[in-house]
């Protein structure tokens, strides 16, 4: 299989200039001015390769090459060009504009694929304006309500309603769910932004697994005041109570003494916010990660437990609102065969694992068999600017992931049954 590595590579570095942040760093936010421009560039390449665009209501994008008998369920492959701030270039469009250049290479070979093989672009994957990750892959799987959707605010106050109409995409929200059934298979490209494949030198992963993702959002009310005249003793500083409460997060993670559960706080945000007050409120979000829901459950369990503590000995109100508690997802055996031989024939080394990132496959797996294929990036390194794979190791995956679509999709290569 044929990839212009150079033109993939060239498109990657022409993606990540579409950025609220200086490079290396890439910041594309959902329905910002950069992420409508990224959109807008995006369809410019997959009309240029004959695709057929349309989009849905919430902004997912679909470029179509039609197969032979597009009565069939598709194959579909993609991921998502949305970037957290401070990001780098490959997380997500890897497996965008890896696809595309998949579906190029199966057009240049002369392969004519009986199911039509479809690329999709999903609106925010990441969670970063709606505080909700894959909304886009959520809706079309029926896995958040639509007014859910809807309701949902950016740090400005305005809604998805709102901000997707503003960003050009009207139509129902309803409209966007897709039934099961109308793919026949989902595979996602993407980096493995973990160190094993680079550690272990294995140029590829075989997802069979996506650890099950859960955030919830913890106010901690305390009482705030002045910081040089109320004295220490008697103080309900809230600030003080949500850090006893992210080092309870920790170790509640490292209590399961399982290597698939991890635990973060990423955001603390502290109410007034001044140097000279004693902080009255806190928000923390917490991120909890677990292959298995249950001992994810038995991690809540314990931050629960700590949360209630926290509050009691220190006089102040903790609660807890949970944003979202996923399933894991598993890979399809058939999916796996696929790239399996995929693999083999490529003659690339591979290796199955778990992805403990989340990804749009975890939610397309509700309504079609999906499997993940992940390339190695340096260090593990990923939502960092300095995240990198190489183009050798991205040509590794698109070479793959095109004779697995070929194959799922069936057809004709040069007059010859695929
Ligand atoms: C996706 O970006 C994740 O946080 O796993
Ligand atoms: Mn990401
Ligand atoms: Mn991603």
């Amino acid at each position: 299989m044929e990839i212009d590595e150079t033109r993939l590579n060239r498109e990657i570095d022409a993606l990540a200039t579409f950025s609220d942040a200086e490079a290396p760093a890439v910041t594309r936010v959902v329905f910002s001015e950069q992420d409508g421009k990224a959109r807008a560039w995006l369809k410019q390449r997959f009309l240029e390769a004959g695709l057929a665009v349309r989009e849905d209501a919430v902004g997912n994008t679909f470029a179509n090459w039609p197969g032979s008998r597009p009565d069939l369920p598709a194959v579909a492959t993609g991921s998502h060009v949305d970037a957290i701030p401070h990001a780098g270039k490959y997380d997500g469009v890897v497996g965008v504009l890896g696809g595309l250049e998949a579906i190029r290479a199966l057009q240049r070979s002369g392969f004519k694929p009986e199911r039509s093989i479809e690329l999709i672009v999903f609106t925010s994957e990441e969670p970063t304006r709606f505080g909700l990750g894959c909304l886009g892959s959520r809706l079309m799987s029926g896995t958040l309500a639509p007014s859910a959707a809807a309701a949902l605010r950016d740090a400005d106050g305005d809604t998805l309603e709102t901000v997707r109409q503003r960003a050009g995409f009207s139509g129902s929200l309803e409209s966007v769910r897709v039934t099961v059934g109308a793919y026949s298979a989902f595979v996602e490209l993407h980096i493995e932004q973990g160190p094993m494949l680079e550690q272990e030198k294995i140029p590829l992963g075989l997802v069979t697994h996506i650890a099950a993702p859960a955030s919830f959002r913890i106010t901690v009310e305390g009482e705030g005041g002045h910081a040089g005249g109320r004295l220490m003793p008697g103080r309900r500083d809230a600030l003080c109570a949500a850090a006893e409460i992210i080092l309870a997060v920790e170790r509640a993670a490292l209590a399961t003494r399982a290597i698939d559960t991890v635990g973060t706080v990423g955001i603390c945000q502290v109410h007034p916010g001044a140097v000279n007050s004693i902080p009255s409120r806190v928000q923390l979000s917490v991120d909890l990660r677990d292959t298995d829901v249950d001992r994810r459950g038995q991690v809540q369990r314990a931050i629960n437990a700590a949360c209630g503590d926290v509050g009691e000995r220190r006089g102040v109100s903790v609660t807890t609102e949970t944003i979202n508690a996923d399933l894991p997802a598993q890979s399809s055996p058939e999916i796996l065969a696929a790239l399996t031989t995929a693999c083999e024939a490529e003659g690339i080394g591979f290796r199955q694992m778990v992805s403990r990132a989340y990804h749009d496959s975890s939610f397309m797996a509700r309504i079609a068999p999906i499997a993940m294929l992940f390339i190695p990036c340096r260090g593990g390194v990923s939502h960092r600017p300095d995240e990198y794979s190489s183009p050798e190791e991205i040509s590794r995956g698109v070479r793959v992931l095109a004779r697995a679509l070929a194959f799922l999709a069936g057809g004709t290569e040069n007059g010859t049954e695929g």
